[in-house]
């Protein structure tokens, strides 16, 4: 009998549901011709405004429930409603399922526009720690009682408030953990190997933040040197044998280690890889980094490689093999219902999907089409102004070069 495999679909909002109809051909022709003996069934499930509209829910457990029983989603973009106390979807699905890695690639496709000179160079892997941080929601409004109590309580710790207007200081708590750090590190370097990539890179701000920024790079390092130590060289090991040996032997080392294969863990403050991922993106492979750096860095990395509609994204749980995979971008409410969206992201989050589970030649004929189709300057409004294609034609060219690819 043939193997099912049923995969819930949260369509989204705005341009969702037509970038999601322009994907799902692009996804079924390349299981057809690289898969023919899965069968895959698209559940669509409700989320977002559309949900809220007919269920009165932005959430309904049907959905929290399928993804549970199928562990694996593919999102469209949803409305996060702007007002007083509610929280956004995706951190809520984030939340749920303890989907702690968010997983950005950021590749330039030849014949897509960029603002660099070099997007060939950037070839990066973003590991986004997407659990903790700035982004956890802990935080008091400046006139709460809540903001009294930590006003009254780091008086008591610190001797002094410390900050220039404490009536009018509201707080945000940054909760980074060992634990969290280790199992991000964990999962970049575990990628990494997989796929022999050249180097993982800790992107903090510890200089400043020493208890959880520096925290977060300390134990990354750990990680590196504790349970990978036969197949990484990190940069302590190499400034070690500087101070030890001087610098021409731990260059020797580290060229050694190079030849060998072996991964590169080194780190970078996070202020620097904003100018350094721009004028020397070709140092930088996989990045791993806490949730706020993280947000900030794939959207700037996206930005040099031809933009949001180019962006793929995979939250996922490596322990439980949970993970939900979407388009970066937002509703582009302007845009919608006018057959002109760029559906590449979800495109190339389904590419990631399938990898997930498995399907690597369905997924690399995506890629691979996708690919083909940009570098034949056949493309969308947002990457070709001059002679676009709609989002339907645009799919409908993959599904020609997947289906015609020997
Ligand atoms: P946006 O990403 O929707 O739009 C920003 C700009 O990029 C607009 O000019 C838009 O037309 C363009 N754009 C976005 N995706 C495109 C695509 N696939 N093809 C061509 N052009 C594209 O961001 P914005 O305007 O800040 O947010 C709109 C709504 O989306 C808000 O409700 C926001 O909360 C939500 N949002 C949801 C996200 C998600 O579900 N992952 C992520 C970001 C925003």
């Amino acid at each position: 009998m043939t193997p099912t495999t049923t995969i819930p679909i949260l369509e989204g909002d705005g341009i969702g549901p037509e970038i999601w109809a322009a994907s799902r051909l692009v996804f079924d022709a390349a299981l057809q011709r690289h898969l023919p003996n899965q069968r895959v069934e698209w559940r669509t499930v409700p989320a977002g405004q559309r949900a809220f509209d007919t269920t009165g829910d932005y959430l309904p457990t049907v959905t929290i429930d399928a993804i549970r029983q199928h562990k694996v989603a593919l999102k469209g973009p949803l409305t996060t409603p702007v007002g007083e106390g509610f929280r956004s979807i995706n951190v809520t699905l984030r939340k749920t399922f303890d989907l702690y890695a968010c997983v950005r690639p950021v590749t330039w496709f030849d014949g897509v526009p960029s603002p660099v000179r070099h997007p060939e160079r950037v070839d990066m892997v973003i590991f986004r720690e997407n659990t903790e941080d700035i982004y956890a929601g802990i935080e008091w409004a400046y006139d709460s009682t809540e903001a009294q109590t930590i006003r009254d309580t780091i008086t008591t710790l610190n001797g002094s408030l410390n900050v220039p207007f404490p009536s009018t200081t509201g707080f945000g708590i940054k909760p980074i953990s060992k634990d969290g750090s280790k199992r991000l590190m964990r999962a970049a370097i575990d990628f990494a190997i997989a796929r022999s990539r050249r180097s993982v890179t800790i992107v903090h701000k510890g200089n400043i933040m020493k208890f959880t920024e520096g925290a977060f790079r300390n134990w990354c390092y750990e990680v590196a040197i504790e349970e990978y130590s036969d197949r990484v060289f990190t940069w302590k090991t190499y400034e070690q044998i500087s101070r030890l040996e001087g610098a021409t032997a731990a260059r020797s080392a580290l060229d050694a280690a190079t030849a060998d294969g072996k991964l590169i863990i080194k780190d970078h403050i996070c202020d620097a890889f904003f100018q350094d991922s721009l004028l020397c993106p070709e140092n930088f492979d996989v990045v791993a980094t806490t949730n706020l750096n993280g947000d900030y860095i794939s959207d700037a990395l996206a930005a040099q490689v031809g933009g949001i509609g180019l962006s793929p994204g995979a939250n996922i749980n490596t322990a439980t093999g949970y993970g939900i995979f979407e388009a970066t971008h937002g509703t582009a409410p302007s845009i919608a219902g006018r057959n002109i969206a760029n559906p590449s992201a979800m495109i190339l989050s389904g590419a990631l999907l399938f990898d997930h589970l498995g399907w690597h030649h369905a997924s690399t004929a995506i890629t691979s089409a996708l690919s083909d189709t940009l570098r034949a300057r056949e493309s969308t409004v947002d990457i070709n102004p001059d002679n676009p294609i709609g989002t339907t034609e645009f799919a409908q060219a993959l599904v020609r070069r997947i289906t015609a690819a020997s």
